[in-house]
């Protein structure tokens, strides 16, 4: 048996991610919960913004932002930032969020985000409450430290942020299966076990290393700061 309610939003997970506007020296940063991907091929995304946020206005204006994804770590930021307006005060300043320049848009990156996505609006689509500023992403930023040692991005590594029904919760980085695993022939899955299992043990021989050489295990730091430009297909 079911319980029917009254039409709503009721959709998981959602990412709750930091919103960036404006310029390196004035800039505005909001959290949504309202974003996603609507196209592969340009990749395309939308922000919904109620009229009445400070940086509705802003990104309307520049007609550009920067979708900067948040990590669990990160969710006291992003309630902040999603509870204050910029209206009231420098959010980049009492958060201590670190600017970087994008290298299409004005807006700003956010350094401790571990992907920035920067994006130029559109269209304005006034659906009600909210106005959707649907957008071609033009430059992807990831975090050095999710790549792996075949140069793929590993974005279950980053720890990220859900937002559930009004709730903040880590999103699990071990893997259930992967894009297609349900119709793979048996021979590409043995493969790709074997080229998996390869890895972990080189992987593992490594750490072993860098351990016996300083004594200890060595720390693992998923944030190093450093960003590398990716062209992101699917
Ligand atoms: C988890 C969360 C998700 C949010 N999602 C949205 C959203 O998708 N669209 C929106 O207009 N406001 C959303 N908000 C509210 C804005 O982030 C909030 O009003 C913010 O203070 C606006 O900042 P600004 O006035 O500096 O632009 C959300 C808030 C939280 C806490």
């Amino acid at each position: 048996m079911k319980k029917t309610l009254k039409p709503g939003t009721m959709l998981y997970p959602l990412p709750a991610v930091l919103v960036t506007g404006g310029t390196m020296e004035e800039s505005t940063v909001m959290t949504a919960a309202w974003t996603g991907i609507v196209c592969s091929e340009p990749p395309m995304t939308y922000v919904s913004i109620r009229p009445e946020r400070y940086s509705h206005d802003v990104i309307r204006d520049a007609g550009e932002f920067v979708i900067n994804l948040t990590k669990a770590s990160q969710a006291f930021e992003t309630d902040y930032a999603g509870c204050v307006s910029t209206r009231k005060e420098d959010k980049f300043e009492r958060l201590g969020l670190r600017k970087l320049p994008g290298d299409v848009v004005k807006a700003p990156l956010i350094e401790q985000c571990p992907v920035n996505l920067e994006c130029k609006v559109v269209e304005v689509k006034e659906l009600g409450s909210h106005d959707m500023f649907l957008a071609q992403i033009v430059a992807v930023h990831v975090d050095e430290a999710l790549f792996n040692r075949e140069g793929r991005v590993c974005l279950e590594k980053a720890g990220l942020l859900a937002y559930i029904h009004g709730g903040y919760l880590p999103l699990g980085s071990r893997k259930i299966g992967t894009f297609g695993y349900s119709v793979m022939k048996p021979k590409t899955k043995k493969k790709k076990a074997a080229a998996s299992r390869a890895a972990s043990k080189t992987k593992a021989a490594l750490k072993a290393r860098a351990g016996s050489k300083q004594g200890k295990p060595q720390k693992k730091s998923v944030f190093t700061g450093k960003r590398v430009l990716v062209s992101d297909k699917k």
